[in-house]
């Protein structure tokens, strides 16, 4: 055991020089609570965050909540299913919000732009059974399981989905985990009548320079939000030993920022699952109509 520390260690070392580490493979909930009674209340737990957040959200109407028991049957197929590595694929928090967003919103039509293994698609799919699910990816070659009833498309969903498509007709939710430019996709949203967004990765100027891709990725939402960000020419930043930069383009921002109604960031679920990650940002878009008020008042 020592002398595997010690390699351990050497090969670290040794890799550190050229930017690489060892590390051991893990997966979401490799250690977790095993009793019936602990998993429970992880996920009694979770609905009960995110039933929260849906009623004092302002941005569509909820037509169900999340019950306990919708959770840990969640919780239980995520376990059984193939997505629980941890390379660049959805994780379970987020995996858990757009199962509850597709179930709350109810939609008839769902993007999901950035297919991947097919993670998120598999739980917009779970959440709402009834939508007529496309799933859209430039290289589908990764693509681990195909989820009944999803179709997968080897295209942008923009070229695929023009404005006026009578698609663009229905009740429309999106999900953007693609690493293209939020503003871009948000303009093209909006263009198609989309009505809810969500958006993955969405960091301020503070923090987003490892989800910056090089800059494809940019501007993010929190960039179209940010008044501050208008004064400012140019953004510099340094991503694994590359300089990047950013030209500030106001008016692209405040063309994004006019095509939004509404907007909110899911809650943070780390505290109760253990698993750390950003809470998606989801955007009522100006195209959809007003949300019809008052909500229905939590039920459980
Ligand atoms: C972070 S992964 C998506 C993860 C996936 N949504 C999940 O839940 O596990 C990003 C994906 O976006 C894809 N991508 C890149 N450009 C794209 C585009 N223009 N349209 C759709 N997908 C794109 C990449 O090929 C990659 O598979």
């Amino acid at each position: 055991m020592k002398v595997a520390a010690k390699v351990y260690h050497l090969a670290n070392r040794a890799l550190d020089r050229v930017g690489l580490t060892l590390v051991s493979a893990s997966r979401d909930f490799d250690c977790r609570l095993t009793d019936e009674e602990s998993e429970r209340r992880v996920t009694e737990g979770l609905a009960k965050l995110v039933n929260e957040w849906l009623e004092r959200q302002t941005l569509f109407e909820v037509r169900a909540f999340v019950t306990g028991d919708d959770a840990h049957r969640f919780y239980r197929a995520y376990l059984a299913s193939p997505f629980r590595s941890r390379f660049g694929g959805s994780r379970f928090n987020n995996l858990f919000a757009l199962y509850a967003v597709a179930k709350a919103y109810d939609p008839e039509i769902i993007l999901d732009s950035g297919t991947y293994e097919g993670a998120s698609a598999w739980a917009l799919r779970s959440g709402c059974p009834s939508a007529n699910l496309l799933s859209f990816d430039i290289d589908l070659k990764r693509l681990l399981q195909r989820s009944e009833g999803v179709t997968y498309v080897e295209r942008d969903w923009a070229e695929y989905i023009r404005p006026g498509d009578p698609l663009t007709k229905k009740k429309i939710l999106a999900y953007f985990d693609d690493h293209v430019d939020q503003a871009r996709r948000l303009l093209e949203a909006g263009e198609r009548s989309v009505e809810v967004a969500i958006f993955d990765d969405d960091f301020p100027v503070t923090s987003f320079a490892e989800m910056a891709h090089g800059g494809a990725a940019l501007p993010k939402i929190e960039f179209v939000l940010d008044d501050d960000l208008r004064s400012a020419d140019v953004l510099r930043w340094t991503a694994n030993g590359r300089d990047h930069e950013w030209m500030v383009d106001a008016a692209y921002l405040d063309r994004a920022r006019a095509a939004i109604l509404d907007t909110d960031r899911m809650p943070q679920t780390a505290f109760v699952t253990g698993i750390h990650q950003t809470p998606y940002r989801v955007v009522r878009l100006r195209s959809a109509s007003p949300t019809p008020a008052p909500f229905p008042a939590l039920s459980e």
